[in-house]
């Protein structure tokens, strides 16, 4: 099963140097994470991934590295100045600034059509504060999300040296359109693509990795001939949601979902968002949309920008003329996709019966938990019930929901109660003991591909060989440790949490006939082969 909660994967991210909160030795900065070790492999084998799939492996795509400061004219043109903005309401009462869209869907349970109408429900007081519950709400008003900076050494303060940080890689790769066009010599429909940070200063950033005001994108802008705009959509939805699937996401967790005409952008004739099943609900993982001929013509020489220093169009050899291509651009998040994976990937289990004794132990105190949390005064009503009710099942069904009791034990809120120092001093010992966390993350994205043990670790000649396997599989260019410190088992549960898929052990028969135990993370397998052929066989699952 994937991950029920986002904590739970938070904690494992934190405790095996995925993912860090940022700038903690000074008490953080809300809502910005710093990938670790783990995080960065993972990632940038995500990142790898996309960019052998859309570039590498086909014939009519281009890459490119744009700078992320550009010329705020394009800002302007591309319509970001005027329109990339959220909707913010002020309560008067407590002074709370919520997004009035977000106030609308809680409290009408459905999407507004325009500012408008989310006026018209503020004006008639049909909103609250989510806060205070007052209805005394200004008008929405919008909030632009670019971050502001100043280029040169010296602040003039009249704007004269304004950039943004920009808020989508796309627009790189419109404003380089005639570049590439020319130097690769290329006809359509091809296409560009870009990885690379974006910057938003989203008003409500949240759910780990998921929104955040600094991020990755992974974007393709596809050029074609007017007209072939919607078949090429339909083939880019496809192409774009098997990539997800052949690295091992689960079918039933993707789904494709048509954005209806209010939720388009200004740039959009259509939009399809792939969503995947967060433990938070449905949420978008990338968009694909038919951007039509908006960016190239706005960028263009043209009455409405006396800017731009020509055309952004193509000479199509067989019609004989020039036209402005359309896009279709798949648009998909670095950061969002490795979340998605992770949790994906996630399962834990029990893999033995605790001690009857043991287990009645930790029932009393996950009982305790629950009417603690029930007595407990000034908890926000929807945690209580959540942490409540789940504590309750959780001792009820015991040992069999053990790793769900460490979901609740990696909870932030639970962790605010007093009494649940206790239950995690008898909890974690006996998951520790009787669950088992794996992550089953494809091969091609695991941060470690292989992990080498010597079976004794004071046996220099095992030592030695281990550690030679080690440097041969690092030099065929897989991701290869070297681990003594623990029993094998041990080692293998760390390798499993996560998500290496094989483990090498060396023993006393590998020095006689060469041959060491490979073990596979997902089936638990131990196979013997010989050591001359791990090499071609772990690169070859790879590919
Ligand atoms: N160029 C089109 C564009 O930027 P978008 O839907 O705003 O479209 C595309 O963003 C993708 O970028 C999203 O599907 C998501 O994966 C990622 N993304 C957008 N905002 C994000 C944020 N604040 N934090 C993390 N990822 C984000």
């Amino acid at each position: 099963m994937p991950a029920s909660s986002l904590e739970t994967i938070v904690s494992l991210c934190k405790r095996r140097g995925f993912v860090f909160p940022s700038s903690s030795v000074y008490g953080g900065l809300g809502s910005t994470w710093d990938y670790g070790p783990l995080g960065v492999e993972l990632k940038n084998n995500v990142k790898r991934a996309w960019w052998r799939s859309v570039v590498h492996e086909r014939d009519d795509m281009e890459g490119l590295d744009a700078a992320i400061l550009m010329n705020r004219l394009v800002w302007k043109y591309s319509g970001h100045e005027a329109t990339f903005s959220d909707p913010m309401t002020d309560c008067r009462a407590c002074k709370a600034r919520p997004r009035a869209d977000h106030v609308f869907v809680a409290q009408k349970g459905r999407d507004p059509k325009g500012l408008v109408e989310i006026n018209a429900a503020i004006a008639a007081k049909e909103l609250t504060c989510p806060k205070c519950g007052s209805k005394d709400l200004t008008e929405a008003r919008p909030f632009n999300l670019m971050f502001k900076t100043s280029v040169g050494p010296v602040d003039t303060g009249d704007e004269s040296g304004l950039v943004y940080l920009r808020p989508e890689t796309a627009q790189g790769m419109f404003v380089n359109f005639g570049n590439v066009l020319d130097t690769m010599r290329r006809k359509l429909p091809f296409g560009i693509a870009q990885v690379g940070k974006a910057f938003r200063n989203e008003i409500t950033p949240g759910n780990f990795t998921f929104r955040t005001r600094e991020f990755e994108q992974m974007e393709i802008e596809y050029f074609v001939r007017p007209g072939e705009d919607e078949a090429a959509h339909e083939m880019w939805i496809a192409e774009r949601k098997k990539w997800y699937l052949d690295l091992g996401m689960r079918a039933e967790n993707l789904r494709v979902r048509e954005q209806e005409k209010h939720e388009l952008a200004h740039y959009a004739k259509r939009c399809v968002d792939l969503e995947y099943l967060f433990p938070m609900g449905w949420s978008e993982l990338e968009g694909i949309a038919n951007r039509t001929d908006f960016d190239l013509k706005a960028h263009s020489r043209s009455a409405t920008n006396a800017d731009a220093v020509g055309e952004l169009h193509y000479f199509d050899q067989e019609q004989k003329k020039h036209y402005v291509p359309y896009v279709i651009e798949p648009s998909a998040g670095a950061d969002r996709g490795t979340l998605a994976f992770l949790c994906d990937a996630y399962e834990d289990s029990l893999v033995k019966e605790p001690p009857a004794e043991d287990t009645a132990k930790l029932r009393d105190l996950v009982e305790n938990f629950a009417r603690s949390v029930g007595r407990r005064e000034g908890m926000d009503v929807d945690v209580k019930q959540r942490l409540q009710a789940a504590a309750e099942a959780i001792a009820a069904g015991l040992p069999g929901t053990l790793p769900r009791l460490i979901g609740l034990m990696d909870d932030v809120e639970a962790g605010k109660i007093e009494i649940m120092k206790k239950v995690r001093g008898v909890g974690e010992k006996i998951a520790e003991e009787h669950t088992r966390t794996v992550m089953h993350l494809h091969p091609r994205l695991a941060p470690l591909t292989v992990a080498v043990f010597p079976l004794k670790r004071n046996e220099p000649r095992l030592v030695e060989l281990a550690r030679s396997i080690k440097r041969d599989l690092q030099r065929a260019g897989m991701r290869a440790v070297y681990d003594d410190t623990g029993a094998i088992g041990k080692l293998y549960r760390r390798q499993d949490e996560i998500g290496t898929p094989w483990c090498v052990t060396v023993d006393f028969q590998s020095l006689d006939d060469q041959t060491v135990t490979v073990r596979d993370r997902d089936t638990m397998q131990q196979e013997r082969a010989p050591l001359a052929e791990i090499g071609p066989t772990l690169a070859a699952r790879l590919r």
